[in-house]
């Protein structure tokens, strides 16, 4: 028996191309199905430390750091509905639409408030009401090993691009031999243009920033207008 995950890769590649500003994903099929699932504690969990999830990622496929902090860009993408199931479909950053720098933009801004029933396993707390913030990712963003190359994608829509694509790229040939699997990147299509401007959610300013790369300076980044920004949760697909 086969886990029925041959068509997963296509499907996210396709998938992540309706996103405006997202890097056009290469996919390879032909890969045999699994036959079991990951042995538990394999995948990093959000409440790891730092050292946790860098070692996993070394162990699984020889990601560096930068590689972990590239492969993280999904999470402008992403939403939460297991962390606090009361409020499912929470996103991780206001534009959860958009392959946009705002998900570097806003974990690392201070975190005020839960935007649920209050803290729960693997969560922190987060800026805006209707956004969640991972523990991982907000570690992440203030860890000496990964806090500059994270705050390099704040307002760098090319690198997020061409960075989150290689480490993807290299993440979904893992223990594969390329050289069996077909190319089939020319059918996925090409992803809407960036449709955002980086910036600072509505209420909320350079001040608000918790500066941990120790080299350069957060970037300048205009505010929102209008009344402090609530996201609303993803609808369930
Ligand atoms: C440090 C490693 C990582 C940790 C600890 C982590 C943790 C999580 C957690 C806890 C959720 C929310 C699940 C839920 O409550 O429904 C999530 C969502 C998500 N993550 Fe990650 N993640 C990691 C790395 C990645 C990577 C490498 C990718 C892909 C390249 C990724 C893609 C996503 C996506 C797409 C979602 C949203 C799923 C949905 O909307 O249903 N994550 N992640």
């Amino acid at each position: 028996m086969g886990f029925p995950n041959k068509g997963i890769q296509f499907a996210g590649a396709i998938g992540v191309s309706n996103c405006p500003g997202a890097p056009r994903l290469d996919v390879f099929i032909g890969r045999k199905g699994a036959t079991q699932p990951a042995p538990d504690l394999t995948v990093p969990e959000p409440f790891d430390d730092v050292t946790k999830i860098l070692a996993r990622f070394e162990d699984a496929g020889r990601f560096t750091p930068a590689e972990v902090v590239a492969l993280l860009a999904s999470h402008t993408i992403a939403a939460a509905d297991h962390i606090d199931p009361t409020i499912p479909g929470t996103p991780f950053d206001s534009t959860p639409e958009l392959f946009d720098t705002q998900f570097f933009i806003e974990t690392q801004l201070r975190g005020t408030l839960f935007p649920g029933n209050g803290s729960n396993q693997g969560e922190v707390m987060s800026p805006l009401h209707g956004e969640l913030r991972l523990q991982s990712d907000a570690e992440l963003a203030r860890d000496i090993r990964t806090s500059c190359e994270w705050q390099s994608f704040v307002n760098n829509q090319a690198k997020l691009q061409s960075a989150f694509k290689a480490a993807f790229a290299k993440m979904t040939v893992l223990g594969q031999n390329t050289r069996e699997l077909i190319d089939c990147s020319d059918v996925v299509p090409t992803p809407p243009a960036p449709a955002s401007k980086a910036h600072f959610p509505a209420g909320l300013t350079h001040r608000d920033v918790e500066q941990a790369c120790f080299f350069v300076p957060f970037p300048t980044l205009p505010t929102d207008p209008g009344p402090a920004t609530s996201v609303a949760p993803v609808p369930p697909s």
